[in-house]
């Protein structure tokens, strides 16, 4: 969306803001971003996106390759899996609420300690 990414980029301009980032975008969001804010003298700092041991899409679909090519930071989001990896949930005590239809007693017997 480049309005948005103009507001961004007026907010950096106008000094109310030291940075700007995006989340959740694919490479070639990240890539049209970066240059589209780059025409305007606005560093894009970080790309915030969906990263941890189990979930490592980011290392294949170039998001993470482009990320370091361009200087930007990647910044994890559910580094943790929303708790999945902290050993508090396990296949007979599965998460309740929105996160237990993602982490689901099937789910986490796959990401379980041998
Ligand atoms: C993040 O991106 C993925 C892949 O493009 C998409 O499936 C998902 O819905 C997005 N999540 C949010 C919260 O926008
Ligand atoms: C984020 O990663 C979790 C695994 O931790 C996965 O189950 C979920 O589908 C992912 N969400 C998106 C929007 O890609």
């Amino acid at each position: 969306n480049p309005g948005y990414l103009d507001g961004l980029a007026d907010a950096y301009e106008q000094g109310l803001v030291k940075s700007v980032g995006v989340s959740n975008y694919s490479e070639k969001r990240l890539r049209d971003a970066h240059e589209r804010l780059k025409k305007r003298g606005v560093p894009l700092a970080s790309n915030q996106v969906n990263y941890s041991l189990i979930y490592r899409n980011p290392e294949e679909n170039g998001v993470k390759a482009a990320c370091d090519e361009l200087g930007i930071t990647l910044i994890a989001y559910s580094p943790i899996a929303q708790g999945a990896l902290t050993g508090k949930y396990t296949p007979a005590n599965p998460p309740t609420g929105p996160r237990g239809r993602i982490y689901t007693s099937d789910f986490l017997s796959k990401v379980a300690a041998p």
